[in-house]
């Protein structure tokens, strides 16, 4: 059996600013009792503008929430107008980042090989990676969900160490649950993520297998996070929507409450 910490992150998107973001971190942590961080490791995922001040609050409140980035560049830096390298969020004591979302992926052109290289360069900085997977409605409604997440799932761990991926987050995203109130069903997640596992497995090891955390995203909310946390493999979820209402995501923390 795992002894694997859930792992919760609430993922802002483009939302708030500095001054807002620093409210939210501040209701939250209210909203939550000492003894949720012993079950459970909370993360917020703020705009970059707003990494600093959180920081910062987190710090001087002596929160135990953890602090996540939404992107990152591979390079650590260079004539790269616009980005942001691992080193930076490593100074600012980000902890996990988010790679690879659907978002991403569709707006901005990231792909498996770029989602490589940004895990790469965020292990290198010794934050963990969350990188995120998950097909289309067209994908699904043709059968090959299971395939496109493999293959997602293979592409961004390539040439990865068996100790590299046991630190990392693996976040089962189907693009059609996001943000539109329509969740996957348990059983349907339950499944893909117990592929995810195995396809970690045959990559690595059963160690890397069985330390690396899977995480559900999409459309998560406080009356459906149980169902999904008592699935076998799923050890965490990567919330949207729900993360801006400090009520709503602190009772998605405490989901066994
Ligand atoms: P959602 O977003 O919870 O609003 O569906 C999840 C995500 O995109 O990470």
């Amino acid at each position: 059996m795992t002894d694997r910490t859930p792992l919760i992150v609430g993922n802002w998107k483009l939302h708030a600013n500095h001054l807002e973001a620093i409210q939210m971190v501040q209701k939250l942590s209210y909203r939550l009792d000492p003894d949720d961080y012993d079950r459970v490791e909370v993360v917020v995922a703020p705009p970059f503008t707003a990494l600093r001040s959180v920081q910062v609050v987190i710090e001087q409140d002596h929160m135990r929430i953890g602090l996540g980035a939404q992107d990152v560049y591979w390079e650590a830096e260079g004539a790269f107008t616009g980005e942001v390298s691992a080193p930076m969020l490593a100074k600012l004591a980000v902890d996990h980042v988010i790679v690879g979302h659907s978002e991403r992926r569709e707006h901005f052109g990231e792909t498996d090989e770029t989602v490589n290289k940004k895990a790469k360069a965020v292990i290198a900085s010794e934050m963990a990676p969350i990188i995120c997977v998950g097909e289309s409605l067209d994908q699904r409604e043709a059968g090959s969900a299971e395939q496109v997440v493999v293959t997602q799932v293979k592409g961004a761990l390539a040439r990865f160490s068996s100790d590299e991926v046991g630190a990392l987050a693996i976040a089962y995203e189907p693009i059609w649950a996001i943000g539109t109130g329509r969740t996957a069903l348990p059983d349907d997640a339950g499944l893909i993520t117990e592929i995810i596992r195995d396809t970690v497995r045959d990559m690595t090891d059963s160690s890397a297998a069985e330390s690396v955390r899977i995480l559900y995203g999409g459309s998560v909310n406080p009356g459906n996070i149980k169902e999904f946390m008592a699935k076998r493999h799923i050890d965490g979820a990567l919330v949207g929507g729900a993360s801006l209402d400090p009520d709503k995501f602190a009772a998605i923390v405490r989901y066994w409450k």
